[in-house]
């Protein structure tokens, strides 16, 4: 059997229930070490990003950023359009050369094929979906679970579905729409259904591209709700433009520009920091004037 097949079966997937106050308590500030357990044992990894720096053909993208992003945070990373967002994740994933260093718990991932990355745990969205539209959404979660099936059986529908595949169905809302064609999902449902191929495949850091872009006000507050879920025993990074679901979310805010961290800390910090005002509104914003998307 394979480590990830053992690593698979292993795992309990029941999201347990949290109070309120015990979210409240996460998201304002409880202190977080780079590795920790979450409640269910699990051993919680950090993101730590250190001098990164990515050139294509003398442009710099990523010009020497450092961040660590705890165990268990929910970390958006915003910034104005070709900040570096995206290239950041391409070099986590290993989609992209870098040098600096980019480690998860105490893994170096630079240097590493994608493939290698991936089953270190690393798992990422796109801003375009990427399910296969022509298969039923357990088909989809079958496909990323890695399921040793034939493609023929793969394709006929299922008696029964796999512990983690019908965990992540629940997890992510979509378990009454098990058959249906991933194609004739709504555009939020598919990036549920994207997050989903990601935690069958074990993924306990995932990178979101834009999430929720283009989604009706319902399917950010289900996001919202889905990304509290899976950051009690994963790590999350949400690259986001929509400020009101930043405000909402975020535990706390890396905000890049040109290619280097601008300003960093909680929602409240990086709102009232000066710098990311002139960024995003060509000027800071006067006490009791102007209105941005910044904010609260
Ligand atoms: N493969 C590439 N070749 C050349 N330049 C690239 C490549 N990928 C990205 N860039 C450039 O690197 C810069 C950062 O791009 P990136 O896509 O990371 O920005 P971003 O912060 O994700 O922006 P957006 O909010 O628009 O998605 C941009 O100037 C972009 O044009
Ligand atoms: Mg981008």
């Amino acid at each position: 059997m394979s480590e990830r097949t053992e690593r698979r079966e292993g795992r309990e997937r029941v999201p347990s229930q949290h109070s309120m106050s015990e979210r409240t308590e996460r998201r304002e500030g409880r202190e977080r070490v780079p590795s920790q357990h979450s409640m269910s044992g699990e051993r919680l990894d950090g993101l730590s990003v250190r001098d990164l720096r990515v050139s294509f053909d003398g442009f710099t993208a990523v010009d020497g950023v450092s961040l660590e992003v705890p165990a268990g945070d929910i970390r958006f990373l915003i910034g104005p359009n070709g900040a570096g967002k995206t290239t950041l994740v391409d070099a986590v994933t290993g989609l992209v050369r870098a040098t600096g260093s980019v480690r998860f718990g105490d893994q170096e991932l630079l240097g590493r094929p994608v493939h290698k990355i991936s089953r270190l745990g690393i798992g990422r969205t796109f801003q375009t979906s990427t399910v296969f539209e022509e298969l039923t959404v357990v088909q989809n979660l079958d496909i990323a679970a890695g399921a040793r099936r034939s493609w023929a059986t793969l394709v006929r529908r299922r008696r029964s579905i796999p512990d983690e595949v019908a965990a992540a169905l629940e997890t992510i809302g979509l378990a009454g729409r098990a058959d249906q064609l991933a194609g004739t999902l709504a555009h939020g449902q598919k990036q549920w259904l994207e997050i989903g191929m990601l935690l069958v495949q074990d993924a306990r850091l995932l990178l979101l591209d834009e999430p929720v872009a283009g989604m009706s006000h319902e399917e950010r507050d289900a996001t919202g709700a889905l990304l509290e879920t899976v950051s009690r025993d994963r790590t999350v990074v949400v690259i986001e433009h929509d400020m009101d679901f930043l405000r909402r979310f975020a535990r706390s805010v890396t905000v890049l520009h040109a290619g280097r961290v601008l300003s960093e800390g909680t929602v409240a910090q990086v709102q009232a920091d000066p710098r990311v005002q002139e960024v995003y509104l060509g000027h800071p914003v006067d006490a009791g004037s102007a209105t941005s998307g910044l904010e609260a």
